[in-house]
């Protein structure tokens, strides 16, 4: 286990996390974070896992398919092993406090804090001034997400470490502001293991990303093991063979991400993969790897489609889950606009 997530917290430990219901989910979203979801069902009580809606209309998604890709992210949880008796899954603008709480938030976060996110930096490129206020507010929102359960850990990919690091300050900021030491735990962020940051299959400077206009880059997680090999046979190596240690990673970007997949997806060290495959070509490699990523996929996929063929059975799982959300998250709320000093009656 990381660090205690706030000296001062008292509270249970809980884990939260979401992803958006943007395109369909790939390799990286997989490694980085839905596998570490299974697995920590298994060493934490509560596991919280949102499909997050609000923030995908971020990127303005046709209204009418975003309901539909809401449940396909939900279906995807399913399939990889989060169980949904175990663990809490549910849409996250079904639970209005996560709107709420950002209000809050807005209030404690200053701008100059969100200035230094790199990621609305990357998305905004050089048109900071045409993007919503949304995209600039996105991880106050996240920050929301996360504090509204007291979440204690948060397992994500590394591209959200500076996210993680906000909503650090906000619940610090928030327990002094409103004298209230030890309200808010500080999140801590699960991050480790060779899953934590996959690159783009063409490009080892670029992580694998839904929003690459080649789909040649990610694997999806619907890819069959056909369209895997492909994707592993195209992707960019060099001619060297792959090498004994670690060490001999050091500038073969490409390289180091596909031994780094071979790891994650077979639940073995970097390391280990070096002693088995160190001095062979790529043309040993390639189909190794294609054949550890198709066994892995292929029942998550065929799982996938069973759940998205019955919506309603989709829906009544998403329902109860977000029942269950709310139960936590209502009363934590009551408690922030105690502190904030809103009025009732
Ligand atoms: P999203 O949907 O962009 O990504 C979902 C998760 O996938 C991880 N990820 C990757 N991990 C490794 N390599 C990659 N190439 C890769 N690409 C994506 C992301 O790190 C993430 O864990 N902002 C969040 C969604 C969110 C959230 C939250 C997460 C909203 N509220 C509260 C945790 C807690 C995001 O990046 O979504």
């Amino acid at each position: 286990m990381t660090d205690a997530p706030s000296p001062a917290y008292k509270g249970p430990e809980r884990v939260f996390s979401g992803m958006q219901p943007t395109n369909g989910l790939h390799l990286g979203n997989y490694l980085g974070a839905l596998q570490k979801f299974v697995a920590l069902q298994g060493k934490f009580q509560e596991c919280i896992y949102c499909v997050v809606d609000l923030h995908a209309i971020t990127a303005g998604p046709d209204p009418k398919e975003l309901a539909a890709k809401s449940r396909e992210v939900a279906a995807a949880y399913l399939a990889a092993g989060v169980d949904p008796k175990r663990s809490i899954v549910f849409v996250q603008s079904a639970v209005r406090e996560h709107s709420e709480l950002a209000w809050v938030f807005n209030c404690i976060a200053r701008m100059g804090w969100l200035e230094r996110m790199t990621q609305f930096k990357d998305k905004a490129g050089k048109h900071a001034e045409r993007m919503s206020v949304g995209l600039f507010d996105y991880p106050v929102l996240q920050a929301a997400d996360i504090l509204l359960y007291k979440a204690t850990h948060v397992p994500v990919g590394e591209d959200q470490k500076q996210h993680l690091e906000l909503s650090r300050d906000i619940a610090q900021k928030f327990n002094n502001d409103y004298d209230a030491p030890g309200f808010f735990p500080l999140p801590e962020p699960l991050i480790q293991g060779p899953g934590a940051r996959i690159m783009s299959l063409r490009d080892g400077s670029k992580k694998m990303s839904k929003s690459d206009p080649s789909d040649l880059t990610r694997i999806n997680l619907t890819d069959d093991a056909d369209a895997i090999l492909q994707k592993v046979k195209k992707a960019t190596t060099d001619p060297n063979p792959l090498p004994e240690s670690k060490a001999g990673l050091a500038g073969r970007a490409e390289v180091e991400n596909l031994v780094g997949i071979y790891a994650a997806v077979s639940e073995l060290s970097v390391e280990d993969v070096l002693n088995e495959f160190g001095g062979k070509g790529f043309g040993a490699f390639k189909p190794a790897l294609a054949e550890v990523l198709a066994v892995k996929l292929a029942p998550i996929a065929a799982e996938m489609r069973r759940l998205n063929a019955d919506p309603a059975a989709l829906d009544a799982i998403l329902q109860d889950g977000a029942g269950r959300a709310r139960a936590i998250a209502a009363p934590i709320m009551d408690e922030v606009r105690e502190r904030v000093g809103f009025w009732r009656a």
